[in-house]
């Protein structure tokens, strides 16, 4: 598939009150929690979208009985810490780099051998980052050359509470080890070197067992139980964070996004477009399962080029490729460091988006941890997404400042995270048209 957005330079912008999908990150974890928790859960707002699915379908391999998902809802039957069953073949995780960093610290400790997999995305992205620490707990992880999936995870082995100081910011590595010390002997503690997403953290405490947090360090004591709990998932802020940097750059917009979570391990998308002069309220707080979420409206706004902080950068990591295109429709020079992280996503973000920017005509050069960028005029080119969901998203909305078309390539994984985006794009004014390529 590919998408074509009708330059809409001088057009109307967005408008409109919109719910956009559930929050990937705690899809996965509630199918993960709920299927080794003690009874039933429900859970609603689940995000139907391939990466979560594909957690789903793993938990089903694994023997776990799973309705779902209509409108949202699944219902979990769990089978408690031990009653996973052993797959029949390996665990295909699509594109999901979460299913397959949190599963290999979840199924470290099981009876069984397992293996994962994944596409041509996933297999190419590291995971010494979750084998280092899981081999200091004494568990058995076989990788392909370089650390690279598919994972082989050798069951039966004794795992141990460790104190893990973690060499990069990140959620998944945080969680994988946490996960696994829910199978270990004794304490298992992690130090992260700056802020990440702290899901893991508050799920586990929905389902009754215990995390200590500490400054930067989250501690969990094995062997560990879960109980069911229901679960209600807010919309994913990285999904709405498409629409407030499209509502941002382009004329006469104001839009409403409804009951999206804003936890603060999450929300430098916000303060990062506030930095750059974005018109943002947040109305209507409340606390939804132990997850904050709000109404967030936006309107268009004169954008001014900043040196983003890098202690926001973590906290809106998976927001880039899109905060790259409002540099773009700024005002001056933009610069983004601490960035490094962005190269080993669903692909390499920071080459990837400097390349398609300067196929626009932007002034945009990539460096090792960032970029450089000067806001311009956004021309007419056909750009490749490299089968990253948030890059063909990125591109869709930079049409809305675009003075011609932009033709986006490969964008089937756009359903990994976002299903219907571009029916809800072109239900608040993108003049969006998929097509097959
Ligand atoms: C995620 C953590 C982040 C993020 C990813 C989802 C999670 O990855 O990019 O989309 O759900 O824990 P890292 O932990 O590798 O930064």
């Amino acid at each position: 598939m590919k998408f074509i957005v009708q330059g809409g330079l001088n057009k109307p912008g967005l408008q409109g009150s919109i719910r956009v999908p559930g929050d990937k990150s705690i899809s996965h974890r509630s199918i993960m929690f709920a299927s080794l928790a003690e009874g039933t859960s429900h859970i609603s707002g689940f995000l139907d979208g391939e990466d979560s699915l594909n957690t789903l379908r793993a938990f089903q391999a694994m023997g776990v009985h799973i309705d779902g998902p209509v409108d949202g809802r699944v219902s979990i039957e769990g089978v408690g810490m031990d009653g996973l069953k052993p797959p029949s073949k390996p665990l295909d995780l699509g594109n999901s780099g979460t299913s397959m960093r949190l599963l290999a610290g979840l199924l470290a400790g099981q009876s069984f051998d397992v293996e994962l997999s994944g596409d041509a995305s996933l297999s190419k992205r590291p995971m010494k980052r979750v084998t280092d620490p899981l081999a200091e707990m004494g568990a058995r992880v076989d990788t392909a050359e370089g650390g690279r999936p598919p994972l082989k995870i050798h069951g039966g082995q004794k795992l141990i509470g460790i104190d893990y100081p973690m060499p990069m910011a990140s959620a998944q590595v945080k969680s994988c080890c946490l996960l696994a010390g829910l199978y270990a002997q004794g304490k298992t503690c992690v130090t992260e070197p700056a802020v990440t997403r702290d899901h893991t953290e508050r799920m586990l405490d929905a389902f009754s067992c215990e995390v200590t947090v500490n400054d930067s360090t989250a501690c969990v004591d094995g062997p560990a139980r879960l109980i069911a709990t229901d679960i209600d998932v807010p919309s994913d802020i990285s999904s709405a964070a498409f629409f407030m940097v499209g509502a941002s750059i382009a004329r006469d917009s104001d839009i409403v996004l409804q009951h999206v979570g804003i936890n603060p391990t999450r929300t430098g998308v916000i303060d990062i477009l506030k930095l750059m002069g974005g018109d943002i309220t947040v109305s209507n707080q409340q606390v939804v399962g132990g997850e904050p979420v709000a109404d967030i409206r936006i309107r268009s706004a004169d954008l001014i080029g900043v040196h983003i902080p890098e202690s926001l950068v973590p906290l809106a990591i998976d927001e880039f490729p899109v905060l790259f295109v409002a540099a773009a429709c700024a005002q001056g020079q933009t610069i983004v460091t601490g960035a490094e992280e962005l190269r080993v996503k669903e692909s390499d973000r920071i080459q990837v988006m400097a390349d398609g920017l300067q196929a626009l005509g932007i002034d945009a050069t990539a460096t090792d941890d960032g970029m450089i960028i000067q806001g311009g005029r956004i021309g007419s080119a056909s750009v490749h997404s490299h089968d990253d969901h948030r890059i063909a998203m990125a591109f869709a909305m930079a049409g809305l400042r675009a003075e011609g078309d932009i033709h986006i390539e490969d964008c089937d994984t756009v359903n990994t995270s976002f299903p219907g985006f571009a029916e809800l794009a072109a239900s608040c004014g993108l003049s969006i048209q998929l097509v097959d390529d």
